[in-house]
């Protein structure tokens, strides 16, 4: 039964998964993965491990990760008001007054905002100022700290700062984690694309948890995995907005699969990027070059550099606003993502054997 491609997306985007708290994403693709795998299992660090057997030896590494960036709560003060620092890379100038979402330790979900104050109050300097992250707090409507913890509130406690997934129009779709459950999501519709065959490769799908902090769980799936290609499924920077010149807009939406030459931890082999833009051409899937961009990375960083090296590429799904509570993504793009992986996942054996 096809998995509806809307629906998956939503399931994934709204799923928790704060970085290093991945457990309810990871459940949640559990349940996805489960009619189309020959074996499944999560490691020690959390990353869960999907295996579908194929022909031969060959084994092909297809990774995206779980993880989403979001806060952690430090303190929690006498008024009830709590107080986080953040985990992975936020622009904290656009945390203020944005819905928050607390986990407890029990599993509770207790919602707030991140407090600011209203112009009326505002003095004239303050009004230019973005607000240093120490002095921001969110606001759960507890009175007092014995009340937050009656909450079940707790100092070490995960936060995300989002917006429920949404269909703007037919195919135009606004989620809080698309970096990177739109990845996740490729994976499980190529898992659907391959139900009933026998692929050529093994294939090992990473789900991969912390990579917004340091690409942690692909390093030590890669090791684990021991492939001979990979490839990394991500969602990227999609930069074609007013005022952002051409080298600073690494994709855009419309454009298809973006295929990516170099980011800050990998110079991807010209041999990969080859064979990517040759599936494509030859599958007719609509796809673009990432602008070569060093103000991010992903997990083929550290997949490329596991053991003695494996050849890994990175194929992303261009979306606007990442890293932020919201962000944008057409369909479109994403279907063709799923087209170039599903046939790299089929052909990839053929490519790389000499
Ligand atoms: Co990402």
């Amino acid at each position: 039964m096809a998995v509806d491609t809307v629906r998956l997306l939503q399931t994934l985007s709204d799923a928790f998964g704060v970085t290093g708290f991945e457990d309810e994403v990871r459940e949640a693709l559990r349940a996805l993965v489960e009619p189309y795998a020959d074996e499944i299992r999560t490691d020690v660090l959390g990353n869960l491990l999907v295996t579908r057997r194929g022909g031969s030896g060959f084994t092909v590494m297809l990774d995206a990760h779980l993880d989403e960036i979001g806060l952690i709560i430090n303190h929690v003060d006498e008024k009830g008001f709590l107080h986080f620092a953040t985990l992975g890379g936020w622009d904290t100038r656009i945390l203020p007054a944005e819905a928050v979402t607390v986990r407890t330790r029990e599993g509770g979900k207790v919602r707030g905002v991140i407090g600011s104050l209203p112009p009326h109050i505002l003095k004239s300097e303050e009004r230019d100022k973005p607000i240093p992250v120490d002095s921001l707090f969110i606001d759960v409507g507890a009175s007092s700290a014995e009340h937050a913890a009656g909450l079940g509130i707790r100092v070490g406690d995960p936060v995300v700062p989002g917006h429920p997934f949404e269909v703007v129009r037919e195919g135009w779709l606004l989620g809080k984690a698309f970096d990177d459950r739109a990845g996740c999501a490729v994976l499980v519709k190529v898992l659907e694309e391959l139900a009933g065959t026998t692929p050529e490769a093994t294939l090992v799908m990473n789900f991969a948890v912390s990579e917004e902090t340091g690409l942690r769980g692909a390093r030590t799936a890669a090791f684990q995995i021991d492939p001979q290609v990979a490839l990394a499924v991500e969602a990227t920077v999609a930069a074609d907005l007013p005022g952002v010149a051409p080298p600073r807009q690494p994709t855009g939406v419309g454009k298809g699969a973006a295929i990516t030459i170099a980011d800050a931890p990998s110079i991807v082999s010209q041999r990969m990027v080859r064979a990517l833009e040759t599936l494509a051409q030859r599958h007719e899937i609509r796809h673009q070059l990432k602008v070569p961009f060093f103000g991010g990375g992903t997990d083929a960083g550290a997949i490329q550099t596991s053991r003695a090296g494996v050849l890994a590429g990175i194929v992303s799904i261009p979306v606007r606003y990442i890293h932020s509570p919201v962000s944008l993504m057409w369909l479109d793009d994403f279907d063709q993502v799923v087209r170039l992986v599903t046939a790299f996942a089929r052909e990839a054996k053929t490519l790389f054997t000499p």
